[in-house]
């Protein structure tokens, strides 16, 4: 069995992550989307909240599974006996980080290897971050992120708002 990990901030899932599973899905027998910890980043849902946006997500992909690690990506693949890591590369600007992930995470599993999917060109622009920083000024995500979570992110921006008083 062809086991495949797509790890990710997934903070909140967009269009763009949503695109790369369903490309992905269709060249492995199970592909495991895995909320992980990126030590750089500060998350605006917690861990439990974005593998639920992410279940609600991608029900209809049979070869779906969600899950979530707090471990490294080396360790967490040879546990789930997964040989291949997906990566999406939307622009140059990723390819730097990207290559030295995958080439880290090969010395810590030697059996893993990183495959690149480039991203649609309508995504290239869409990350995360931007999807917050929309919503925090109230613009329309209708585009940007799948349409049954457009109201959990915008509930839980007004939420962080109300909690730093502005
Ligand atoms: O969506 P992101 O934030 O670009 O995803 C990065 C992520 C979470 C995949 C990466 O930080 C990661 O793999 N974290 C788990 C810990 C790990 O294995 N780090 C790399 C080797 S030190």
């Amino acid at each position: 069995m062809k086991i495949a990990i797509y790890p990710g901030s997934f903070d909140p899932v967009t269009l763009g992550h949503l695109n790369i599973i369903k490309r992905a899905a269709g060249c492995f027998d199970k592909l495991i989307v895995c909320v992980m910890v990126n030590s750089a980043k500060q998350g605006l849902f917690t861990p439990e909240e974005r593998v639920e946006l992410l279940r609600r997500c991608t029900g209809r992909f049979p070869c779906v599974e969600v899950d979530f690690s707090e471990g490294l990506l080396a360790d967490y693949a040879r546990r789930r006996g997964a040989k291949v890591v997906v990566k999406g590369l939307r622009a140059v600007s990723d390819y730097e980080q990207e290559v030295q992930m995958a080439v880290i995470n090969r010395k810590l599993n030697p059996d893993l290897e990183t495959m690149f999917l480039a991203s649609s060109d309508k995504y290239t622009y869409l990350s995360s971050t931007i999807v917050k920083e929309m919503a925090r000024y109230g613009a329309d995500l209708g585009e940007f992120v799948p349409r049954e979570i457009v109201e959990d992110i915008n509930r839980k921006m007004r939420e962080q708002q109300e909690r730093k008083g502005n």
